[in-house]
Parts: structure tokens; sequence; C-alpha cells
């Protein structure tokens, strides 16, 4: 089971749109994907077509306090999305009232390990599982590091893109030195408009620094993406023509890749 977080405390870098679509391609090369929405606004919820209110189990339930009354198992509120993928498809549904497990976590003993727990106690089990992180630097994205044992870092080509990950490489660091977890580091540039200057200049740049851990493909700005995720339908079957569906499966197929060949740079 490969478990992989998106994650980026930077809001708008396509994190969501990744985990749906990554996810879903996933389930094309015959995966079994499980897909868990860390972020109390849900979008990923909402991007399959979910409506978050009316839902009786989230994530909230799986990282309850282990004596509290609401404590769910991971297969008791998972989603089996039977409207795509042959029913490979399964999604860990959150929504508003899950950002009350920020300060029901604050005071529990190993706080940073309840997703974790709650993933591995899972009885069903899965080829992978793609966490969509919040676009914060809190317990719940500590969580979602702590469960993964790589993270896949969005970023859109903009001046300043790689500053704007700073902080978040040193709070992998952290992880690593405080929590003894290390992660596979991989960097995904999202949103690119391939022709302009800035984001050539800027992906060079991330090359320079990231090497081989930077995804060779990118993923075009594409509308396609965008009125998608409005529909909840996942980009390869709103619109399976378009640059995003072929953007994210050759995302998977590179994902995929990975399972045989090592990346040999160390980034901290
Ligand atoms: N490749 C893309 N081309 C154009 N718009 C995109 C693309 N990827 C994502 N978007 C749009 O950008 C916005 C932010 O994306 P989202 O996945 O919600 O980011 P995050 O989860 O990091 O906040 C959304 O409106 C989404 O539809
Ligand atoms: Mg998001």
């Amino acid at each position: 089971m490969r478990i992989i977080s998106i994650a980026n405390q930077k809001g708008g870098v396509a994190k969501t749109t990744t985990s749906i679509n990554l996810g879903t391609c996933l389930t094309e090369f015959g995966k079994k994907v499980l897909l868990i929405d860390m972020d109390p606004q849900a979008h990923t919820t909402i991007g399959l077509g979910i409506e978050p209110n009316e839902l009786e189990r989230t994530m909230l339930n799986v990282l309850e306090p282990n004596r509290s009354p609401n404590k769910l198992n991971m297969e008791d509120i998972v989603i089996q999305m039977t409207k795509f993928s042959d029913g490979n498809l399964y999604v860990a549904p959150s929504n508003i009232d899950f950002a009350s497990a920020e300060y029901k976590l604050i005071d529990q003993i190993g706080r940073e390990d309840f997703l974790n727990i709650g993933i591995q106690n899972c009885k069903i089990k899965f080829d992978y599982v793609i966490i969509d992180c919040p676009p914060s630097l809190g317990i719940l994205t500590i969580n979602a590091l702590k469960a993964s044992h790589e993270v896949i870092i969005p970023i859109q080509p903009h001046y300043f893109a790689l500053r704007g990950i700073e902080e978040f490489m040193e709070t992998i660091k952290i992880v690593h030195q405080n929590l003894h977890h290390f992660l596979e580091i991989f960097v995904l540039v999202t949103i690119a408009d391939t022709r302009s200057n800035i984001a050539k200049e800027v992906i060079e740049e991330t090359r320079d620094f990231f090497k081989e851990r930077v995804f060779k493909t990118i993923i075009r700005k594409n509308i396609s993406l965008v009125e998608a995720s409005s529909q909840g339908i996942p980009i390869i079957y709103y619109n399976p023509k378009s640059h995003g569906a072929e953007d994210y499966s050759e995302l998977a197929q590179e994902v995929i890749s990975f399972e045989k060949e090592e990346v040999s740079t160390r980034l901290y």
C-alpha cells in the first residue's frame, strides 16, 4: 500500500484537483484507491459529487479520541464510488464539522498518529491511499504527513513559488527530526501556462533544486479541470480528450513507474 499526501500550505495550487484526478486515473490502471479528504472545506468530497452536509459519517469519526462514543473505523465511513472506476475508487469524506478535529486532537496522547492508526487498522486494503491536505501546517497536515510514505507538493509556476515551499520543507524536516518519520518528496508543477516565460523559468529553477524529484509530467492550465470539479466529476469522465485528462493520466503512469524504480536524490 502506497500512502501519498498531496500537501502545500498555500491554497489554490491544485492539491484537491490533483488528489481527485490522480486518484481516479490510478484506478484506470487497475489500482484500488482510497482518497482521504483531510480538509474541512471538503473540496475533494464535493468534487466527487457528494453533498458534505448530508453526511452522517466523516473523517471526524476516524479522528475522534479513542474513548469517544462517536469513534468509527475507516471502513465504516468510506464511500465506494460506484459511479466511477468500476468501484475501485473509495473516498473518506469530510465536511465543515471536521474543523473541530483540530482542537479535539490537542490534548490527545499520540495526536500526530491518529490518521496513521486509522489507515493501518482499516479492514479494506488499497493499492494507493491519497490524502488531500488542508492549506495549513496544523495538526491535520501533520497527521497526513505522519501517515504517508511519500508527499507530492504541487506548485504553480509563479515567481516566489519556491520561496513559498521553504516553510513546508522545514515542516517535513521537523517531522523527520521530532517524529522520526521520513518522507519521500516529489514536486508537481500544476496550472502551468507552458507558453509563458515566467513559467519556463520557474520550472527550470524547480528542476535545478529538486532534480529528478520533479515529475516529468506538467499539469497544464486547462479550463475543463475547473468545470469538471464544479460538476463533481473526475476529468477522465467529464472530458477524456482534454489536456487535463491527458496530463493526469500521464502523472498516474509516472507515479506507478516508481513502484519499480527507486529515486536516489536525497533532499534532506
Ligand atoms: N490545471 C488547471 N488548470 C486550470 N485551473 C485549475 C487547474 N488545476 C486546478 N485548477 C483550479 O484552481 C483552483 C484551485 O485548485 P484546487 O485544486 O482547489 O487547489 P487547492 O486544493 O490547492 O486549494 C480551482 O478552482 C481549480 O478548479
Ligand atoms: Mg484543496
